[in-house]
Order: C-alpha cells, then structure tokens, then sequence
C-alpha cells in the first residue's frame, strides 16, 4: 500500500517534470541562429515556446503592415530565478515597446540555462485589445528582438543600446509541418530515393540587381511510377541572401525542344525568340522563409515515366541588390520520392487570370481589383461526381499584390473562400495547408480574386510573365488527380474596350484604331491606354472589368483546351447568396484605470466608453500575478507552470486517478 502510493507519487513528478519540460510542437523556425520559436495552433488559442540563446531578455511579436507598430511579448528570467512575462506594443519602430494596460499573453513555463532563456505562453487568436493584433490565416510579419542583459526592474525598462532585432513573414496558422504519424510500413526508410535539381555555376550579372535563370532538367531514371512525398530546397552556404524563389515547373512542350533545352545549363527566362517549352504548372515551389512541403499521408506527387510529364524547369529568381560581383550559385531543390505508392496521386490546378496585356492595372490607385475564372463547364467535365480535395495553396502575384482570395461558388452560393489572404507579401510565397481539405466538386464555380495596390506606379501594369508584369495565379494541392491542370481566364476583348471607354473599333485597319465614340475617332488602342486619365474615370473602368465577359482558357495535362469550353465570351456567375464572412463581436472589455492608462501609455486609442474604473489590476500587479504563480525547485530550472494545456490536465487525471486506485485497493 505504502510503496504504491510512493510509486505514484514517483510516477506524478516524473510526469510533471516530463509534460512541463518537453512538449510536441506543430510548427517551429529558426528565427536567426539564436532565436528558435516554437508554436501549436489550437482551436481557440496558440501556444508558443521562444528558446533563444541568451541570458537577457527576449521578445516577439506580430505586425501586419508597414505601419512601425507591433504587438509585442518580452519575457526574462531575473536574477533570484523569478520570470518575467510582459505583453507590450511598439508604436514607432525606433522605439522600445510599451506596457499593455490588457495582459493577454499567458505564461505556461520559463527557465533558464547556462545558455538559453526558454518561455513559454499562450495567447488567443483574438484577444479583443486593441494593442494585440489578431491572429487569422494571412501572413504575418513577426518581429523578434534579445538582449544579452535583461531589464533592471521588475516594470521593465529594457537596456538602452545593444538589442538585436530582425523580421519576417510567416503563416503561423496554416504552416505546413512535417506528419505527425510517420509512416510505419515496414522498411520505408530505405525506399526513399533524392533527386537534387541544381542550378550550375549561374553566374550573377554584375550590372543587374535581379535575373531569373532557367534550367531544363529530365526527371529521374525510374521505370515505374513514384511518389514525391516531401521537398526541401538546398542553398548553396552563404548564398541565402541572393535566392529569392525557385519554382519547379511541368513542361509540356515539344519533347525534342525539351530535350535539347536539358541538355544545356540553362538561360535567362522567358526571351522572346526561344521555343515555347511551356512550363506552366507548378510541382515544386520554394521562396525566401519556406522550409519545403510535405504531402500528407495519402497522397503524394506522381513521377511517371509512363505519363509524364517527362521534363522539368527549375526558375530561380535571384536577387543582387548590392551587386556584389562574382557570385556565382549551385542552389536548387531536393525531391524525396518512394515506391511504395500512397492512396492518391496527388495533383496541381491553377487557378487565375491568363498572363496577358488583357490584363490591366492602372497606375496610381489604391486598390485595383482582378479576377481570373475557372468556369462550370471546365469543374463539370474533368472532376468526378465524389469531388477532388484541396488540402494546399499557393497564391502567386507580382510586387503589385496585397491580397489574395480563392473563392467557391456552387449553385448560386457562394461558400467560405477556399484560402484567403488579407496581408499578402509578395515576397513569401509558398503552400498554406489548410486545416482541413475542401471539397471542390463538378460544376463548381472557382475565382481567383487579386487586389493589387498600384500607388508606387506611374505607368500601367499589364498582365504578363516577367516581374515588372502583373499575374494572378492561385495553385491548388489536391487529390486525386484529374486531367486539367490549368483553369484561367482572360477578359474579353469586348470587356477590355468598354473598360477603356471605346464602343467599336475600325474594322481592318493596322495598327489598331478607334472609330467610335467621336471624340476619340482616329486614336489608336495604345494612345488611349496612355492618355486615358485614371483619376477620372477608375471606378467606371473597375466595375466594367468586374461585370465584364470573359474567355474561359481551361487546358488539360498535355496542354490542349477542353472540350466545349472554348468560347469567346462567358459571364460572370451569378451569387444569389453570398458569402458573409461571420465576425463575432469582442466580449472582453478591455480593462482600463487611470493608473494603467498612465502606464500603459493608451491615451491615444479612442476610448469614449471609458467609465470602467474597476479595479482590475494594471500592467504592474498583473506582472506580479504572473510571478506569483511561479514555483521554485531547489535543483533543476525555475519553472513556473499554468495548468493550461490539454497535456497538463492529461497529466493531473492520470495522478488522480492513481490516488483513487490506491485508496480502493
Ligand atoms: C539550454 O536549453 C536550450 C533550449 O531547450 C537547449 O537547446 C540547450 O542545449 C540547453 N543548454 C544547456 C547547456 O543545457
Ligand atoms: C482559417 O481558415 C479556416 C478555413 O477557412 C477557418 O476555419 C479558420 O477559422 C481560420 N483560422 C483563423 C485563425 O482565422
Ligand atoms: C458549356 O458547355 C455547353 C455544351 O456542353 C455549351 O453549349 C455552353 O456554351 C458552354 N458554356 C460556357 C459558358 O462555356
Ligand atoms: C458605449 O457603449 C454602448 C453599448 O455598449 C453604446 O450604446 C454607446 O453608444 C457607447 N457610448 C459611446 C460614447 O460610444
């Protein structure tokens, strides 16, 4: 009886110090080469794990734009082994950040080591402060700052000079990690084959900040089909900073010109005079920030010897700024593949708008909006009556693109989009799992909707390959496979001319003119694009390309147009019922006394209904609180606990239930 009860008193430590020390995480990144951050999303909250290699304090935070202002969480372990958990806000860039008079970080666990602070807290996705940023499934930019001494009071006043900062983009929600359930067959590990696709010694031009270099590439030698399960770029050490993305493309052109295009080390993309491999889907992507991608379990990438596609391009998009001379780059993109196929075969459609000069943007607005259609008749003739599952995206613009949405209308309703992205950084480019797959089915109607901001541009935009070009593409990850691979659109031409004002052209005449309306008679196409006066007239023009017809491009995997759905002009769907994005009003108030107010320095957010002067604590006593709930172990790390998380309450019904057994036995 005795013994028991000391085994399970045993058996209750041994499980604390295990649960609270170690923890699975969904997702991490390497900050910088100090800062390794930690994260699960859960259904109401995220928990996070910050381990930096400091002795200081260590902070991160949330922005969304380029406002300089940020959510913020600095944290500390002081001298007597006490932890310290702050939530702040910066709202000027070249400033330390400030107390939140709302604490809404919550701290599970913190300790220190000979090298490293470790914290750990959660947080909901939105805290209802309007200092914290929400956090949803678009694009994030996280910012992260450490210090190798911490601040010297309790309240926090961080030291002067010395603080190491950095950002960058991440999904935190829709981030794909590695599966959980590795796969169990029997003597997978050794079945799995590497195919590197390598760049060769391309050299940077010395008097170009940006070149894009492409290299044809034969897939492997297999005699069967495989499946790619998982993909991770390979960077050449100390080239990081010139890659900016590399995308491996299907090619479905002449098998000759492919041929001979494999054979060479590659060239600079797209020029005018060489033969159309057309490489258009996606297989493989990688930008500035990815970590790769993993299929899920039941499905995987086919490569098949049999169907093909039998050619590849690697586009690597390089970046040289400082035009630092002489670099030369190997960097490239492994592909994992195994025999021992998985359920489904996994495949690529996009969505979007042709690349085109139909594709129009004017200069100078604030938001420009484009939409490219996969149609009915393209979703009813190539998925089967069962659906297709989506389970990743990638959206794709150029510098212009802010936001990004792939939206599903079925039967005159519109569903919840697909993927949205409300902060859409061009610069971060690579597959959003999504929680759970979507069901596309026959008959569906898909939009890609791109909202570009076009402020920074004196000229128009028009759609097209290169980078000073507008695209709107958005790839889709899903299985099984079905035989189209791309679904576009193109405005009419009848769209584009009543966009621009023009009713009817002259018939014949070369170069083009206008006939009708009289006042611009005798122009031609391209001194109306340039003259047209954008100020004036956008909304006309926007709302003529929204309700416009548009020419349905839908092709399938050898790259031929489907089968009755090549007509001139189709029209935009009708939506009887659409989409309300369903938002839930904020319960908490946000406490607020004069004290914190003071403190907190808010006298800048608008708060007319400011007559709750309760006496919840401030910034302060909640600094304390915090602290208060951290115990001290004699030996060991100083951690301070919260009986938050499911592991924890899995624990504490497991020592219960122990206790019982004993008592009854
Ligand atoms: C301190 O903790 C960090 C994070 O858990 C770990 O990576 C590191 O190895 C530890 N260092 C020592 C000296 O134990
Ligand atoms: C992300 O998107 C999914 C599916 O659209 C949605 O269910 C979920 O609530 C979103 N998550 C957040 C944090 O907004
Ligand atoms: C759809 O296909 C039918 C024939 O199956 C054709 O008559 C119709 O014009 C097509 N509609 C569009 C918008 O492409
Ligand atoms: C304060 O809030 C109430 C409802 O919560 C609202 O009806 C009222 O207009 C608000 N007062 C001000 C000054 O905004």
């Amino acid at each position: 009886m005795k013994n028991t009860t000391v085994l399970c008193q045993l058996l209750a430590l041994l499980l604390f110090v295990n649960v609270v020390t170690s923890r699975e995480w969904k997702n991490s990144a390497a900050l910088d080469n100090n800062f390794l951050v930690l994260w699960t999303p859960n259904e109401k909250d995220i928990v996070f794990e910050v381990q930096v290699k400091t002795q200081g304090y260590v902070g991160l935070g949330f922005t969304s734009d380029e406002r300089h202002t940020a959510d913020m969480v600095i944290g500390w372990v002081d001298n007597n082994g006490q932890v310290h958990l702050q939530d702040r806000h910066v709202k000027d860039s070249n400033r330390d950040p400030q107390m939140d008079s709302s604490q809404d970080y919550h701290l599970l666990l913190g300790y220190e080591n000979k090298t490293h602070t470790v914290l750990r807290f959660y947080r909901q996705y939105d805290t209802c402060d309007p200092r914290d940023l929400k956090i949803t499934n678009d694009t994030l930019q996280i910012v992260w700052q450490y210090h190798v001494e911490e601040p010297v009071s309790a309240a926090g006043l961080l030291p002067p000079h010395g603080a190491v900062r950095g950002s960058r983009p991440l999904y935190l929600v829709q981030r794909d990690s590695p599966p959980k359930r590795q796969p169990t067959i029997h003597g997978i590990q050794s079945s799995l084959h590497t195919w590197d696709v390598l760049n060769q010694q391309v050299k940077l031009p010395m008097e170009q900040d940006t070149l894009l270099w492409c290299r044809v590439v034969q897939m492997p030698n297999i005699n069967r089909k495989h499946h790619v399960i998982k993909y991770e770029p390979i960077i050449q050490p100390g080239n990081q900073q010139y890659l900016h993305h590399m995308t491996l493309y299907e090619c479905r052109g002449k098998e000759l010109d492919l041929e001979e295009a494999s054979k060479m080390s590659g060239s600079v993309c797209y020029q005018p005079d060489a033969p159309s491999l057309q490489c258009t889907s996606i297989a493989a992507t990688w930008s500035l920030g990815s970590e790769g991608f993993n299929y899920p379990l039941e499905a995987g990438y086919a490569l098949d010897p049999e169907l093909g596609p039998r050619y590849y391009m690697l586009e690597t998009h390089y970046t040289n700024p400082l035009l630092d001379n002489f670099i030369t780059d190997s960097s490239g993109l492994r592909l994992v593949y195994t025999n021992q196929l998985r359920t489904h075969d996994a495949g690529i459609l996009s969505v979007g708008i042709d690349p085109n000069w139909r594709h129009i943007i004017p200069p100078g607005q604030r938001e420009v909006v484009s939409e490219g259609h996969c149609v009915t008749n393209c979703t009813s003739q190539t998925i089967p009556d069962t659906g297709v599952n989506m389970f990743a995206v990638i959206m794709h613009t150029h510098q212009l693109g802010r936001k990004v949405r792939l939206r599903q209308i079925r039967a005159s309703e519109e569903l919840p989009p697909i993927a949205s992205d409300s902060n859409y950084d061009p610069n971060y480019q690579e597959y959003r799992r999504l929680q759970k797959p979507v069901k596309v089915y026959p008959g569906d109607h898909l939009i890609a909707e791109c909202t570009y901001s076009s402020e920074t541009r004196q000229t128009m935009t028009l759609g097209g390959l290169t980078t000073r070009e507008e695209t709107c593409l958005v790839s889709v990850l899903y299985y099984p496979r079905i035989e189209m691979s791309l679904c576009y659109s193109l405005p009419s031409l009848p769209t584009v001319l009543q966009s621009l004002g023009i009713q009817k052209l002259k018939q014949g005449a070369a170069p083009v003119v206008i006939e009708a309306p009289a006042e611009l008679a005798g122009m031609t196409l391209e001194e109306r694009l340039m003259r047209y006066n954008w100020d004036k007239s956008f909304q006309s023009f926007q709302d003529a390309t929204h309700r416009g017809t548009f020419k349905p491009l839908c092709w399938n995997r050898k790259g031929d147009i489907l089968p009755n759905t090549d007509v001139q002009e189709a029209h935009y769907p009708r939506i009887l019922r659409p989409y309300k994005e369903s938002t839930r009003p904020c319960a908490k108030k946000t406490p607020r006394n004069k004290l914190s107010r003071l403190f907190g320095e808010d006298g800048d957010l608008a708060t007319p209904n400011d007559t709750d002067d309760s006496d919840e604590a401030n910034a302060v006593e909640r600094g304390q609180l915090v602290r208060s709930k951290v115990s001290r172990s004699s030996e060991g790390p100083v951690i301070g606990i919260n009986s938050h998380t499911n592991n924890n309450k899995a624990t504490i019904m497991l020592i219960i239930t122990c206790f019982i057994i004993v008592a009854f036995r």
